[in-house]
């Protein structure tokens, strides 16, 4: 705990050790009537470079790298410190040209993804663990059609031996529907237990007018529902996990292109050479 909390603080003050002197150095630059617009371009062109390497590091894990979390930790120390150097570069005003506002948007929505992942890969799994155990999200369409069998077989089985319609009616009007297909986009947008707590309730409802034989078989559609359920939570936010860093890394690469296309037509304009 020490080593991590201690090495958190080394990581801040080295952070704000190197952005105090890039202040330092603009500033000075500003006394002497000189430009830092291409030194802080440069630096901050490379700092980008050096977080996008952070998607190699991840594709060739078997390199002589450091740790996988020593990089994390620096690509998100540097990726924060990437906001004063923006600030630095721009002189902390809003970008007017196209080719500059393309790039202030494509680093914003880069960084504010960051931010974003950066929460999520802390709280979901935490969410995760505490709704069932883990749940590989490639399995999950198996073991939702398993469940979609059980029930079925379940609710047959209790018409057969028990003669009563009521669970077969309601199987094939409420929970049918709820087994077979998948949650709208609106619930991957925000997940939430609306659906499971309705059918439950109805289920529960129901349960008076059951046969013995139904009331048995209503026990395992509750287990089964509240599996459903579950399952699609892990679905959501397992996707809300893939989404970001797809549109995280999606982000990178035109950011990277568009700002070096910038530090080219900035030199092309500065002397005609570059
Ligand atoms: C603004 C410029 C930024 C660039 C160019 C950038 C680029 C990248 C790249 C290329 C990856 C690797 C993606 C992959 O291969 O899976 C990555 C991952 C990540 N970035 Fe950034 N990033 C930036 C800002 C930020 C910020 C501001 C934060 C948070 C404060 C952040 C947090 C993360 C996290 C948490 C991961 C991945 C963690 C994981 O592997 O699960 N990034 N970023």
């Amino acid at each position: 705990m020490k080593s991590f909390v201690s090495r958190r603080l080394y990581s801040a003050t080295l952070m704000v050790v190197v952005l105090a002197l890039l202040v330092y150095w603009t500033l000075q630059q500003k006394w002497t009537l000189g430009h830092s617009s291409f030194g802080t371009g440069y630096v901050l062109l490379a700092t980008l470079f050096f977080l996008a390497l952070y998607n190699i590091r991840k594709k060739l894990p078997v390199l002589p790298w450091a740790s996988s979390s020593d990089w994390l930790q620096a690509h998100v120390y540097v990726a924060l410190g990437t906001a004063v150097l923006f600030g630095l570069h721009v002189d902390w005003r809003l970008p007017t040209g196209f080719l500059e506002s393309t790039i202030a948007v494509l680093y914003g929505a880069t960084f504010v993804s960051g931010i974003v992942g950066l929460i999520w890969t802390r709280t979901i799994p935490a969410k995760l663990a505490r709704v069932s155990e883990e749940v590989i999200y490639e399995r999950i369409p198996m073991l939702r059609s398993q469940l979609c069998e059980r029930a079925q077989e379940a609710v047959l089985e209790a018409v057969r031996s028990s003669g009563a319609t009521t669970l077969g009616e309601f199987y094939s009007e409420r929970l049918h529907p709820y087994f077979e297909s998948s949650r709208r986009i609106g619930y991957f947008v925000r997940p939430n237990s609306r659906l499971r707590r309705r059918l439950l309730a109805e289920l529960t409802e129901m349960n008076r007018y059951l046969s013995p034989d139904e009331r048995e078989t209503c026990e395992i559609l509750f287990a089964l529902v509240r599996r459903r359920d579950d399952l699609d939570f892990h679905a959501a936010m397992q996707w809300r996990l893939k989404m970001w860093l797809f549109l995280h890394l999606g982000l990178t690469y035109p950011l990277l292109a568009v700002a070096s296309v910038h530090g080219l037509v900035a030199h092309l304009f500065d002397g005609g050479v570059l």
